[in-house]
């Protein structure tokens, strides 16, 4: 088949190679011309476990390829995935200007029918949106050609996302015609193929679909959060809880994970956008709000601790900050924990020195007028005489450190584990200080 996707984002690029790496000829479109220069040349603009080799493999087999010519690619596909960013606006709703931006420009070009695929995360209604656009532009052309809108959301997480989308869990289509249903059928047949994970329905269905799914796991986390909170104050522990009711089928193990709040480029904006959406039908969405102000607090949770423990006194005070991203696998720091902590640290006069295994640079870039952040190249050197050790992210190479070297780095002492990766009794063995989240023992 010949797919056409547009914006070469993290989930243009991984749809779009995907989709190469099963047979199909695809072609993305960015308006970002040193991007298409740079993925024309195997360069990937972000960090993401086994997207390199497949892009690199597909290109040189001539499956996928890039442009910044959107004529060529309306022309190409008879599919058009709209994969472009849907950033969130000052209200919080979902700006759609990238998304309509491409409709019209596929309005503008088509020749023939195409289906016309919403892949990016859009408010419920956009298909419709889509929709109108597309056919004031064939309007505008003196033409009434057929084409259908489509909606079917991703959902890749960040550092395995190849891995999501080769083998999902249900592939969400929300169509109104047979025609569209048959053809995302044949472009998916390849996932496919062992039993049927494909879920047909309304577009705004699958567009609410979206949402509730995000908004479901966020959810999930915040409570989770909130009885962790409760664990410290009442002496229980959260672990021993966690496992206890993750225990149970109808709750389940994932995503009941208890820490400094969620971040990334989802679950905040996506639960916000849902909140903004039931404004706009006049409900009050109590649920949703509290899930996004209980993680808004979770994430001053470790600067809390720190206050505590120092007695306010942090001014001066240097601490070491192991990991950056908003969760491991990436190098993606939109609404990572570590910057609300990083932020008040600095506010409070303290200095930070940090390390990440894959976020360095893109800290670097976000912060490189800090004077008080100082980036280190290795987890030990991080320690050098610092205050405390802080953890944001759980990172694989954290989860066994040499604790009798963080006992003689450390000016005192103490761990402030915002990822509860360690036995708080095995770390208080080693003479250290430990404090996690809901580990009220
Ligand atoms: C999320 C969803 O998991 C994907 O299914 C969805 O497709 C994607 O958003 C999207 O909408 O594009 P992602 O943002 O990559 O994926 O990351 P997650 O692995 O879901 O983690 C999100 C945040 O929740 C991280 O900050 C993580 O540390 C936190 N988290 C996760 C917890 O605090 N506890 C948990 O138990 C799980």
């Amino acid at each position: 088949m010949k797919i056409a996707i547009f914006g070469t984002g993290y989930v243009g690029l991984v749809t779009g190679a995907c989709l190469a790496d099963v047979g199909h000829q695809v072609l993305c479109v960015d308006v970002d011309e040193k991007k298409i220069q740079n993925l024309k040349n195997g360069l990937i603009p972000i960090y993401e476990p086994g997207l390199e080799p497949i892009v690199k493999l597909n290109v040189e087999a001539g499956r996928l390829s890039f442009t910044t010519n959107a004529e060529e690619a309306v022309a190409f596909g008879d599919i058009q995935f709209i994969a472009v960013g849907t950033p969130p606006d000052e209200d919080g709703s979902a700006d759609l200007q990238y998304v309509l931006t491409v409709a019209r420009t596929i309005g503008r070009h088509m020749q023939d029918y195409k289906v016309v695929v919403d892949k990016s995360t859009v408010p419920v209604g956009t298909g419709d949106k889509v929709h109108a656009a597309i056919s004031a532009e064939l309007a505008g052309r003196g033409l009434s050609l057929e084409f259908d809108v489509v909606s079917n959301p991703e959902f890749l997480k960040e550092g395995d996302a190849v891995g999501d989308f080769m083998k999902p869990d249900r592939i969400v289509v929300g169509a109104q015609s047979e025609r569209a249903v048959s053809l995302m059928r044949e472009a998916y047949e390849p996932f496919n193929r062992n039993h049927d994970r494909m879920v047909v329905m309304d577009v705004r269905s699958a567009e609410l679909t979206k949402y509730a799914a995000n908004a479901m796991l966020a959810t999930k986390i915040s409570f989770m959060n909130e009885i962790a909170n409760l664990s410290e104050l009442l002496g229980a522990d959260i672990e021993q809880v966690r496992k206890g009711i993750g225990s149970d089928p109808r709750i389940g193990y994932h995503f009941i994970y208890p820490g400094c709040g969620y971040g990334g480029s989802c679950f905040p904006k996506d639960v916000k956008a849902l909140v903004r959406t039931a404004k706009d039908v006049a409900y009050d969405a109590k649920l949703l709000s509290s899930v996004e102000s209980v993680n808004d607090s979770q994430k001053h949770v470790l600067f809390r601790k720190l206050s505590e423990h120092f007695n306010g006194k942090l001014a001066g005070r240097t601490f070491a900050l192991w990991g950056l991203a908003f969760k491991p696998n990436t190098d993606d720091m939109r609404e990572a924990s570590s910057r609300v902590l990083m932020e008040s640290l600095w506010a409070a006069g303290a200095k930070v020195q940090a390390f990440d295994p894959k976020a360095m640079e893109e800290t670097q870039r976000i912060y490189s007028d800090k004077d008080e952040l100082m980036l280190c190249g290795t987890k030990e050197q991080a320690l050098k005489g610092a205050d405390a050790l802080i953890i944001c992210t759980e990172w694989k190479e954290f989860r066994s450190p040499d604790f009798s070297y963080i006992v003689s780095a450390l000016k005192e002492p103490v761990i402030f584990d915002g990822r509860n990766l360690y036995d708080p009794e095995r770390v208080q063995r080693k003479g250290i200080q430990y404090y996690g989240i809901g580990r009220g023992l």
